[in-house]
């Protein structure tokens, strides 16, 4: 297992203030217009201050820190329904906080074993249920998803429910363990489903079954014969996130190559989209892109399997929660793309 320590810094919670500003006051008796103190000998005559128009500008302010909870890598936080508490998550613990309160919180989970030869499993994601502001779930590197009810005991450390697809044994690999740890779990809107991402499907899940998912989406399912470089490289280890839509009715993970996979849980159609500079021109359309598997028939613009490029990866994704408009987070670049009217995304 990798575990993520303390020394890479990702162990400090900070709350943000983003707000918008489209005024600003002028006309101060004391400062001039750059803030500077006035000579106040020159000052002869009061005036009211008056609040002018502007470009509008985006302003964040840090509010609070909330510090020393954790000893390895924060790797969610997950704002609770209530809008009062949060909780956080590390590889073996997750603590719960008031927003108010920044110099303590409450561990509800804890899978430190007494000795650490003895540890097999951590934690890789953990969200708060949309509604219920008991109820959480947390995925593990085995696979797995326990749902917790807060309301049973303190130390959630027995879940309510275990999710957990039955392995093939005849697809059983030296990756099959990597490829089925789970990099994001995330509630649907409505409560009913969880999304989770793995290397390399995407999977729904209803709160009612939890025998195997509902629906089983492939990603980049010609990576599957390239799990030996791939785990060379170290990108098997890759944490993708996933996202829905604000209906529930679309899903949304990145992939490799600056490319990202929409699917429609309806109509069953997927598509691959890229975001690159060229592509996101202002009012440019993204075309559909395709990647051809080694051996498949290859079509015009089809990019083969192997030239795509590793280095660029789209880990992070966002859907709004009530409109077409996502973002996405390829290395250093943060795209923003909207629905056009006629429902092509651009
Ligand atoms: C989710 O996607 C579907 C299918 O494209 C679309 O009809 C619906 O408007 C989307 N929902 C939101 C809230 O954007």
């Amino acid at each position: 297992q990798q575990l993520g320590n303390a020394a890479s810094g990702k162990l400090t919670i900070k709350l943000w203030k983003v707000s918008e500003r489209d005024k600003r006051p002028e006309g101060y008796n004391l400062k001039d217009e750059e803030g500077r103190i006035k000579d106040i000998s020159t000052v002869t005559s009061l005036q009211v201050p008056v609040l002018m128009p502007m470009d509008l500008m985006v302003e964040v302010s840090p509010r609070r820190v909330f510090a020393n909870a954790h000893t390895y890598h924060v790797n969610s936080i997950s704002v609770n329904s209530d809008y009062m508490t949060y909780m956080s998550a590390d590889d073996l613990r997750i603590n719960l906080w008031h927003l108010d309160i920044t110099d303590r919180s409450f561990n509800i989970v804890d899978i430190k074993p007494v000795n650490m030869e003895d540890l097999t499993e951590v934690i890789t994601a953990a969200e708060f249920h949309p509604h219920h502001c008991n109820l959480f779930v947390y995925s593990s590197s085995k696979g797995t998803l326990r749902l917790c009810d807060m309301r049973e005991a303190a130390l959630c450390d027995k879940h309510s429910k275990l999710f957990e697809e039955p392995e093939d044994p005849s697809a059983r690999s030296f990756f099959s363990e990597i490829i089925s740890s789970v990099s994001d779990v995330k509630f649907s809107h409505s409560g009913r489903y969880l999304l989770t991402r793995d290397y390399l499907t995407a999977k729904v899940w209803d709160l009612n079954m939890e025998s195997k998912p509902l629906e089983t989406y492939q990603v980049h399912d010609y990576l599957r014969s390239k799990l030996c470089s791939l785990y060379e490289n170290d990108c098997i280890f890759d944490k993708f996130e996933c996202a829905w839509n604000g209906s529930d009715s679309v899903i949304m993970t990145g992939a490799y190559n600056n490319f990202f996979r929409m699917f429609d849980r309806n109509t069953k159609r997927d598509v691959t989209l890229e975001a690159s500079r060229e592509s996101s021109k202002p009012r440019a359309v993204l075309k559909p892109r395709r990647v051809c598997a080694a051996g498949g028939k290859r079509r015009k613009d089809d990019i083969s399997v192997d030239s795509l490029d590793f280095t660029k990866k789209i880990l992070h994704t966002a859907w709004h929660p009530n409109e077409n408009i996502i973002a996405i987070a390829a290395t250093n670049n943060l795209y923003i793309f909207q629905d056009k009217l006629n429902s092509e995304m651009h």
